[in-house]
């Protein structure tokens, strides 16, 4: 698609609704079909559309999503509504009236705050994707709130705006790009856009280094659901030279207070596995402090303590078995223990989870479940075997699940 405008005629509308929920698969029927009374390049528009709005379900939900309008790259690169809303009200909170969301995509943000009441300026560069912005705010009726300006930020006046939001295109066309540097536009105009802010928000990769964390901004991770989804730099607002990590949908957050290390002890009754958003945050400490545990091992992010105590940031586990490394000796304990449900969760481990899993339940029959950490105790390759622990435990109720951890 290279132009909006004829899906947002009578004509291109009514296709929509005509395409809408299309199954992939009856796709070629039901195109054939309508191009004996419309373009065919009209028909593939709409069906294009039908198929991203489906994509987008998931980020904007399906009420949203189905009248708001996508590009490729937009759906991928825009914010989920979720995070977007929490960082609207965090801006609400803040007592910020008008925004401008430089680098606005196809809305994700500007709707967002736009919802949250605050008048916003959204700037895209790229025609289509500023023409699919309008079309949004205008189709969720926002476009009071939002002026939609194809422009390059580096050209907009923002003095007018009580706060900035700037969020760099971080894909070029060989995909995901990790040098800040070589974001669109580059890392360092946007932290010269925001320090010249009266208040401002930088959205960057969750991985971003530590060290290239400006000493004037907060930094946020959040995470939706229990994956890290990005981060966020706060000028003029926050606590200058903190970190936090913010999981939804809660929101729960939690501001690290600059704690060293936590001590290796000896495995405990209870192994908890901190939030990815704590861990990017580098907040594992906290979370230790907050349980009176410490780690198995000083490069593993997971936390072990004798008692066990209700915390949103991180999932607690019962151990059972401390195994060394060994795959028959893991299969003999899980036949003993009739275990046919096997969740694999590793950290500091190269072993490929589903393999192993194969290899010590190559037939599952057994009535029991179990979780085992493939991981380091003290520098050891080590096997913790253990269930879940407290309120959530119990919710796993079929099949074998394998994850493996993110940051160690
Ligand atoms: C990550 S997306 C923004 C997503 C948006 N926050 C959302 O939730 O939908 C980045 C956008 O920046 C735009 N962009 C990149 N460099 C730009 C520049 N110098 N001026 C204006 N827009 C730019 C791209 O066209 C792209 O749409």
């Amino acid at each position: 698609m290279t132009d909006l405008a004829p899906l947002l005629t009578p004509e291109g509308r009514a296709l929509l609704d005509a395409v809408r929920g299309t199954d992939p698969a009856d796709e070629l029927a039901v195109a054939t079909r309508l191009r004996r009374e419309h373009p065919a390049e009209l028909v593939s528009a709409a069906l294009g559309q039908a198929r991203l709005r489906q994509r987008a379900a998931v980020k904007f939900g399906a009420a949203d999503a189905g009248r708001m309008f996508f590009t490729p790259n937009g759906v991928e690169q825009s914010t989920r509504a979720s995070v977007a809303g929490y960082r609207a009200a965090r801006m609400k909170a803040l007592g910020v009236t008008s925004v401008a969301d430089l680098c606005c995509g196809i809305g994700g943000d500007a709707i967002a705050l736009a919802r949250a009441g605050i008048r916003v300026l959204a700037v895209d560069r790229d025609p289509l994707t500023a023409a699919v912005a309008r079309a949004n705010a205008d189709a969720l009726g926002l476009a009071d709130l939002v002026e939609v300006r194809e422009a390059d930020v580096t050209d907009v006046d923002t003095s007018g705006y009580d706060a900035v939001f700037v969020d760099p295109a971080r894909r070029g066309g060989r995909g995901r790009i990790f040098d800040p540097e070589a974001y669109s536009p580059p890392l360092s105009w946007a932290i010269g856009a925001a320090l010249a802010a009266p208040r401002a928000a930088l959205k960057i990769a969750p991985g971003v280094p530590h060290e290239a964390i400006p000493a004037a901004a907060e930094a946020e991770w959040i995470s939706d659901g229990g994956d890290v989804k990005e981060a966020v730099l706060w000028f003029g607002a926050g606590a200058p030279g903190a970190v936090r990590a913010t999981l939804l949908p809660g929101p729960r957050t939690l501001l690290g207070a600059g704690l060293p290390d936590p001590a290796v002890r000896l495995v405990g009754r209870y192994l908890y596995e901190p939030d990815g958003a704590v861990i990017r945050a580098h907040l594992v400490a906290d979370v230790a402090r907050e349980l009176d545990g410490g780690l198995i091992d000083e490069t593993i992010a997971y936390v072990t303590a004798d008692a066990l105590r209700a915390t949103p940031y991180a999932v607690a586990y019962e151990i059972t078995d401390q195994l060394p490394f060994n795959v028959k000796k893991l299969k003999a304990l899980l036949r003993e223990r009739e275990v046919g449900i096997l969740t694999v969760k590793k950290r500091g481990s190269a072993v490929e989870p589903e393999e192993l899993r194969r290899k010590v339940l190559p037939k599952p029959h057994g009535r029991n479940s179990a979780t085992v950490f493939l991981t380091r105790v003290a520098g050891a390759p080590t096997m913790l075997v253990g269930a879940p622990a407290g309120p959530a435990a119990g919710s796993v109720t079929a099949g074998a699940a394998v994850t493996a951890g993110g940051a160690s």
